[in-house]
């Protein structure tokens, strides 16, 4: 008979309906209590939010839009604090049509609000602290710090670093680049820094490829005259037409080191260019440093970064450049249950100047490119790849790809609506035994999202599941090696996007249940725990997509007359104060 999911699972909450409404929810015995809100001050200097202000200078200070991943980074540095810290979150995008009056999208706004735009994206780095069982934002603090595409100089590291392909008009060195864009998700490294991703770059640039030396490459990315943005309208640097070089300043992982706010932001050519959704990063028991990182995008692949250089626990400093140099493997999975990691290394098999790659800068600068000749599996889009330092496994969220005619062995299922997760098992041993630096893994699938209810979804969960999950996107590690799925898209089947929660070994693998439900229009990212796993904060993004500043489907979360709907991060805690689902 079918085991009931009380007995099965360890977690110890009780799922909440996955009903749509107005606000968010969180299972019982839980608050969640809104952290930090779009256009609350982050620098000591921010003024008060203003609805519907355009203020690019303002906003510059402010905690930006569409917060996703979250890191929380103990204070004292190197301390397992979980009541003090960092919180590094970022913004990945903007919805003019929410932030403004008389808008439907993002076209129509004018050059200043093209420039608040700009402030409201990139990255926000704030100290909080919890008193009285309450998360608060610290203000004044020295580590507050805002990083945007209007002002954050940045350089470029790795073998792309100089190369005549990222020369342009403001920076003919070809290392340097002002800010980030579309930072989804990210990771944390053992010496202390965060990793943000640069996602959906191409959206930003608009003119006509083909007048530039690059076509190939930009017509990969998806580069086209059809901007997402006015911002080509107004600045040169997004047209290509006149900044011929610049999209190939974007598409990188950047690593920050949040604990010196007047640190340099460095993108790290050697993880690859494309458009990656994270890069999460595992110490190996010989403390070689293996980050995996998922390009979002239908039919695209997954990689693997194995740096040259190994962690030295003692000497922080030593550590710094790590990630500027390594080898970039991209997954090719079998038939037998194997999946290979193939290295993108400039002169083996076809990344030769035969095919246009005249040495590792344009290995890195086509990373998809590279990957198409060597053969790896189109996948149905990857969002964050995480490995499970418990069990030593690594999982793979797979959000959907509506657009698949064919199946493959890792993605069974055509017109994949609801997503999947993979489970990889390298070599070794659990935990940390496990060989992340291993050519060769094992794959198995953990889940086939969709609704049991109906067969046509062809779903897959354990018979209990007490949720069904939709588009799985981010996803979190609890100490006791459980995972937490964020979802981004379930709405389009009538389900809230929130979290949800499984065990991944034992009588309830693969048991979900849910836990939190975000309010209308809003997907749920950033899942990140303390390191006693008493709080969870998660990141509210895009609260009333699909309606307008004039008439939003909900306020969330202030509900005030006039308040605009703000995306905000949330801290979840147990009102006993314990550890979460324990
Ligand atoms: Fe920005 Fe792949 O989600
Ligand atoms: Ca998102
Ligand atoms: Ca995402
Ligand atoms: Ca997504």
């Amino acid at each position: 008979g079918v085991v009931r999911a009380q007995d099965a699972s360890t977690l110890t909450f009780k799922s909440i309906p996955q009903k749509i409404t107005k606000t968010h929810a969180v299972a019982d015995g839980y608050d969640a209590n809104i952290l930090i809100r779009y256009g609350d001050k982050v620098v000591a200097d921010a003024p008060a939010f203003v609805p519907g202000a355009v203020d690019a200078v303002s906003q510059n200070k402010q905690f930006g839009y569409n917060n996703d991943f979250i890191a929380f980074m103990p204070l004292p540095i190197g301390s397992d604090s979980s009541d003090h810290g960092l919180l590094c979150v970022n913004h990945e995008y903007t919805n003019a049509e929410l932030m403004w009056p008389g808008l439907k999208d993002a076209m129509g706004v004018s050059q200043e609000q093209a420039l608040h735009e700009i402030a409201a994206h990139g990255h926000s780095v704030v100290e909080v602290k919890k008193t009285g069982g309450t998360w608060q934002v610290v203000d004044g603090s020295k580590y507050a710090r805002r990083i945007s595409a209007l002002d954050t100089e940045m350089v470029i590291t790795g073998a792309v670093a100089g190369h005549d392909r990222l020369k342009t008009s403001s920076d003919p060195t070809g290392t340097r680049v002002i800010g980030t864009l579309n930072n989804c998700a990210g990771g944390k490294t053992p010496w202390g820094t965060i990793l943000i991703a640069e996602e959906n770059f191409n959206g930003y640039f608009g003119g006509d490829i083909s007048k530039t030396n690059e076509e190939r490459n930009y017509k990969r990315l998806g580069i086209s005259t059809d901007s997402w943005y006015s911002w080509v309208k107004y600045f040169d640097r997004f047209n290509v037409e006149k900044e011929p070089n610049e999209p190939n300043k974007f598409g990188w992982m950047v690593e920050i080191d949040p604990y010196d706010p007047t640190s340099t932001p460095k993108k790290r050519s050697a993880l690859g260019r494309f458009k990656h959704e994270g890069a999460t990063v595992i110490l190996n028991k010989d403390n070689s440093v293996v980050a995996y990182s998922g390009d979002d995008q239908r039919f695209d692949y997954l990689y693997k970064f194995v740096a040259s250089k190994k962690f030295n626990p003692n000497d922080r400093a030593a550590n710094m450049d790590i990630l500027e140099d390594g080898t970039l493997y991209v997954a090719k999975f079998n038939e037998d249950g194997s999946v290979n990691w193939m290295p993108l290394v400039h002169g083996d098999g076809p990344l030769t100047a035969q095919n246009d790659f005249n040495s590792q800068a344009d290995v890195l600068i086509e990373t998809r490119r590279a990957a198409d000749l060597l053969g790896a599996t189109q996948m149905d889009r990857p969002e964050d790849v995480e490995p499970n330092p418990v069990n030593g496994k690594v999982y793979v969220m797979l959000t959907n790809n509506s657009k698949r005619k064919e199946a493959n062995i890792v993605n069974p299922r055509v017109e994949n609506i609801h997503g999947h997760v993979l489970e990889l098992t390298p070599p070794g041993g659990t935990g940390k035994d496990a060989d992340h630096t291993a050519d060769t893994f094992t794959w198995d699938i953990f889940l086939l999202g969709g609704n049991p209810a109906n067969s046509d979804d062809k779903s897959s969960y354990h018979p209990g599941a007490e949720s069904w999950v939709s588009c799985p996107d981010n996803m979190a590690v609890d100490h006791k090696g459980r995972l937490w799925i964020s979802t981004d898209g379930a709405p389009k089947s009538d389900i809230p996007d929130g979290m949800h929660a499984t065990d991944v070994s034992g009588a309830g693998r693969a048991l979900t249940k849910f836990f939190f439900a975000c309010p209308e229009g809003a997907e749920m990212c950033g899942p990140e725990f303390t390191p006693d796993g008493t709080t969870l904060f998660v990141a509210v993004q895009h609260p009333a997509d699909g309606s307008t500043f004039d008439a939003p489907s909900t306020r969330w979360p202030d509900f005030a007359d006039g308040m605009p709907p703000r995306p905000s991060v949330v801290a979840i805690t147990k009102q006993d104060g314990g550890e979460i689902a324990s």
